[in-house]
Formats: structure tokens, C-alpha cells, sequence
């Protein structure tokens, strides 16, 4: 582990109080190692994209997002699955991050992506869009493992909580994949620069 802990944000695509996502981020951000943070934004002021607004200077919530995504190493996402596609927040969300292309703030991260739903696919579907974005901005996505918790009203209490310990330990075991992961690209590109 580098002397400089790593720095992870995070970010849930509901703003459901009790949503299963944000309980996965918290359970992620419980399981972080030793060296490792794992800070979490809320997006509930995004404003809707507007290229206008854009140009005319960021909002100070978009200000703020891109300053905490340029501070961190990695990002871990967090999404449900609305009408077998991303939700309109965290496209909304990515939209903004993009901006512009080739500067955009997720260029140097890299990035992992989980997710549950009420459904069978555990969001999965979502999961394959927030990926293809993060591809498109050129931000490197961990493959494996996958977390996609289907039927999640079983596995989460009425607060949004995990009620068992193999939730648990599955979150635990993506969050040190993701941290190996993010180290060994980190020091590939470290070599590659020279
Ligand atoms: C849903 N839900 C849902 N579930 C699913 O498995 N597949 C789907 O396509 C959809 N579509 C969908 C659309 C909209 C607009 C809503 C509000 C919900 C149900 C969804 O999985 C459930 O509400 C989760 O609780 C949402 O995640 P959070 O808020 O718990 O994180």
C-alpha cells in the first residue's frame, strides 16, 4: 500500500432514504481496508445538464462534484435499475462529469460499478450503460467481481440495510478486488509514464 491512503468516491444513483443502493455504498464504505477511504457525494442538487448554464460557469453542486472526483484515485458507482436502464440522475450525473471531453475529470480514475434492484437482473442492465459511458470517457472499469443484487427487497431491511452477512462479505470481497485492482493499474501507468 502506498504512504498516501487511497481515495475512493462513491455515488448512489437513488435518493430513496431507504434505497438499496445507497445501503450497498454504505456497506462498501464499512468494508474499506486499512489505507483506505471511501468518502460518498449525495447528487440530490444536480441541476438538470444545460449546455447554457455549462457555459455561463458549473453550478456550485457541479463545481464542487468535479473538485471531489478530480481529489479522488477511484470512483465506485452505485446503480439501480430504472425501466432496465441507468437512472435519469446518474446520467445526468455522468453528463456533467464528461464535460469537456477531453478533460474530462474521469480520464485518471479509475472505477467500479455495482448495484441492486427489486427485479431479477440486480440491475445488471444499468450497470452495462454506466459502464459504457465510463468506457467512452476513457476511465478504466474493473470486470470482476460483480455485484448485481437482484430481488433486493429480501436482502435489505426496511432502512435500507443488509439483514445477512453474505452481502456482507460479498461487498467486502469487491471492495478488496477493487482496491488491488486500482493499485496495480495505478503502477502499470506509473511504468508507462516512466
Ligand atoms: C423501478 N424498479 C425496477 N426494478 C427492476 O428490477 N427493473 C426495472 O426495470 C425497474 N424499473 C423501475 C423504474 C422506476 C422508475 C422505479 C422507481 C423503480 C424497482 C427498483 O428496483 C426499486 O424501486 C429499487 O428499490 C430502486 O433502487 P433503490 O432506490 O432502492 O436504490
Amino acid at each position: 500500500m502506498a504512504d498516501a491512503p487511497l481515495r475512493v468516491l462513491g455515488f448512489a444513483g437513488s435518493l430513496r432514504k431507504a434505497s438499496y443502493n445507497r445501503g450497498l455504498l454504505r456497506l462498501a464504505q464499512a468494508s474499506a481496508p486499512e489505507g483506505v477511504e471511501i468518502e460518498t457525494i449525495e447528487l440530490n442538487d444536480i441541476p438538470p445538464f444545460n449546455q447554457d448554464v455549462e457555459e455561463a460557469g458549473d453550478p456550485e453542486p457541479v463545481r464542487k462534484l468535479k473538485e471531489r472526483v478530480a481529489a479522488a484515485d477511484a470512483l465506485l458507482i452505485v446503480t439501480p435499475e430504472y425501466n432496465g436502464a441507468m437512472p435519469g440522475l446518474l446520467k445526468n450525473t455522468l453528463d456533467w462529469l464528461s464535460r469537456v471531453p477531453r478533460n474530462t475529470v474521469l480520464r485518471t480514475k479509475t472505477a467500479a460499478i455495482m448495484g441492486a434492484s427489486a427485479g431479477g437482473r440486480g440491475s445488471l442492465p444499468a450497470q452495462a450503460q454506466v459502464r459504457r459511458l465510463l468506457d467512452i470517457f476513457g476511465c478504466p472499469v474493473m470486470e470482476e467481481p460483480v455485484v448485481a443484487i437482484a430481488r433486493a427487497g429480501d436482502r435489505f431491511d426496511d432502512s435500507g440495510d443488509p439483514i445477512d452477512d453474505a452481502l456482507r462479505e460479498e461487498v467486502a470481497a469487491f471492495v478488496a478486488a477493487f482496491v488491488k485492482w486500482t493499485i496495480e493499474v495505478r503502477s502499470d501507468e506509473a511504468a508507462a509514464s516512466g
